[in-house]
């Protein structure tokens, strides 16, 4: 069968060839455990994951207990005007024209305007009259957007993303940046000077309607310029959360990698400002956010202030999904995969960096996760395939998803040496296991094999974690159940696929799978085998 015609070469060894696990085969079961609470969202996760992709959508709401979440949306820490008139951080002015001048040699949007402006930056005198007016002298401004970004071989556009420097006045209430500007204003302006930004990170057409919509204004210093009331000399990045966010792999792809890439190097001197702010969505991920931002977010959708600042980002820098390149200007620090893990570990304090060295204390066990579903895609047989993983050596642990619980989750799975999992949105927290773990993928019957591995598979391997993928057959799918021999799902998935999401969602990604035991066991001595190199 040719069921299993992936880009990337699977390199698993014949089995004549493998090393005999060096495992005490003393077989302690294990309770499979289940956490029953808070799992809502798990079921449809990987479904947004390809409405995106496929551009037909169905808007899909998660329903969350946010009642007991913190609602508060903390201020600020930052001086506000009121409270001194000299702004304290002004005295840090010199500081960060270091900074900008760093910045300049590194754009992040390489367009020339950028480095003009930092030059300008660079010798501005300081703003003598605490923001309250428009500065009398000369003010130089630059916006640059990087637009309709294409992304050669996979098939979403990149968001609009647009970075501006000089004298930015947000203005939350008014939904506005306001950019002021003595010069010419930038092509990037429409003819009323306006330049509009729906800052969500996912181009997509269907979504991005219910993404507050954020103006950028040009206004001449001289015109009616709302007056700071509060002045900073960090850089703003102002983004949404609407959209997919709550689908643990839409948080990740659409929002915290996109956050990573483009402000972790600002080292937490950095403002967010957060639209169709969610308080249960920032609560969840507060650790996350304050790693990357010494300074309590914002909540753009109801803050009444005029925020002023010499630098700052309207959306975010997305690459892939969970896939992150080099790329001289959307990632020119060239992050990658691993530091964003790495990243991860170091907010959520998870302990493990390493797998298991199996042999090197010979009466521990290597420990496997299996993230199980409740919906669709469910293993069937979930009980032998634990006694043979069991039977192998392995001490199982069986878990559902719970992005509801990040913490406790993403330790279960830092403290395990492989995840399993059958293709969902669930393998999305392979982000969390120790570099070099092991990684296996059950893909369920149907030429899911693109989605397989660009959404798991490749970021896997970027992850420097060790990647096993195991293609059913049809025989393991309940689809043979369902459907007769000669139906299309059988003779041409593909032709499945390209009738669109509805049939997608209602026939392929609608299966449960029993993997053969005799089929599946060398995936299980593959991932022991890695466990040793
Ligand atoms: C702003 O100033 C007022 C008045 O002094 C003060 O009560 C408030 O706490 C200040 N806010 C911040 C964020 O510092
Ligand atoms: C600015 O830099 C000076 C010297 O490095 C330091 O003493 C001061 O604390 C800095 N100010 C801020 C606000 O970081
Ligand atoms: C990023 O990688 C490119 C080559 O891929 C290299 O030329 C460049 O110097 C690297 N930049 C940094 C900051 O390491
Ligand atoms: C990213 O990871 C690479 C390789 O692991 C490392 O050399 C580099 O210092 C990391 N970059 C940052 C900014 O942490
Ligand atoms: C399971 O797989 C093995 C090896 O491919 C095959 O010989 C056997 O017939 C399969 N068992 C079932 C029940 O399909």
């Amino acid at each position: 069968m040719a069921t299993s015609s992936t880009a990337y070469a699977r390199n698993s060894k014949p089995l004549t060839e493998r090393k005999q696990p060096k495992i005490v085969k003393n077989i302690s079961k294990i309770e499979p455990k289940k956490l029953g609470l808070g799992l809502v969202a798990g079921c449809c996760l990987a479904l947004l994951t390809y409405i995106s992709l496929a551009k037909l959508f169905s808007i899909y709401s998660p329903v969350f207990d946010v009642s007991r979440l913190s609602t508060s949306n903390l201020s600020p820490s930052i001086s506000n005007s009121s409270s001194s008139p000299n702004f304290p951080q002004q005295n840090a002015i010199s500081n960060e024209t270091v900074k900008l001048k760093e910045t300049e040699e590194d754009p992040v949007l390489d367009i020339p305007e950028l480095k003009e402006t930092n030059k300008v930056q660079e010798t501005a005198p300081e703003d003598e009259n605490n923001g309250k007016e428009a500065p009398k002298g000369k003010t130089e401004s630059k916006i640059a957007c990087d637009e309709n970004g294409k992304d050669e071989g996979f098939p979403y556009a990149r968001p609009i993303v647009c970075e501006m420097t000089g004298d930015l006045r947000i203005s939350p209430k008014e939904k506005s940046v306001f950019l002021v500007s003595s010069s010419q204003q930038s092509t990037v302006f429409d003819q009323n000077g306006e330049k509009k930004v729906r800052p969500y990170a996912r181009k997509d057409d269907f979504l991005l309607p219910s993404v507050v919509e954020v103006t950028v204004k040009s206004v001449k210093p001289e015109s009616d310029v709302p007056k700071c009331t509060k002045k900073y000399n960090v850089p703003a990045v102002i983004f949404s959360v609407a959209g997919y966010t709550g689908n643990f792999f839409h948080d990740m792809s659409d929002v915290l990698i996109p956050l990573f890439l483009t402000t972790s190097h600002f080292k937490g001197e950095v403002q967010y400002f957060i639209t169709n702010y969610k308080p249960w969505w920032v609560h969840r991920y507060q650790p996350l956010l304050s790693k990357l931002s010494n300074y309590d977010v914002i909540n753009f959708d109801e803050d009444e202030e005029v925020h002023c600042f010499p630098h700052g980002f309207l959306g975010l820098i997305r690459d892939r999904d969970l896939i992150i390149y080099p790329n001289p200007t959307r990632n020119p620090r060239n992050y990658s995969m691993v530091n964003f893990t790495k990243f991860l570990r170091d907010s959520l304090s998870l302990k493990r960096d390493q797998p298991i060295i199996l042999g090197e204390s010979p009466k521990k066990k290597p420990k496997m996760l299996i993230i199980s579903r409740s919906g669709t895609r469910k293993l069937l047989n979930q009980k032998e395939v634990v006694a043979m993983a069991e039977e192998l050596g392995f001490e199982v642990i069986i878990k559902e998803a719970s992005p509801d619980q990040l913490q406790s989750f993403a330790e279960s799975v830092n403290n395990c040496d492989v995840l399993l999992a059958v293709h969902g949105a669930g393998i999305t927290n392979e982000i969390f296991l120790p570099t070099e773990a092991v990684m296996v993928q059950i893909v369920p019957w149907g030429k899911m094999d693109w989605m397989a591995t660009n959404f798991y598979g490749q970021p896997a391997r970027d992850m420097k974690l060790r990647y096993v993928e195991y293609y059913i057959d049809k025989d393991e799918s309940t689809l043979i159940e369902k459907y007769p021999s000669d139906h299309l799902v059988f003779t041409d998935p593909m032709a499945i696929h390209a009738q669109g999401w509805g049939q997608l969602a209602d026939i392929i990604m609608k299966q449960d799978v029993k993997v053969n035991l005799t089929r599946f066991r060398p995936s299980l001595l593959q991932a022991l085998d890695l466990l040793q190199e």
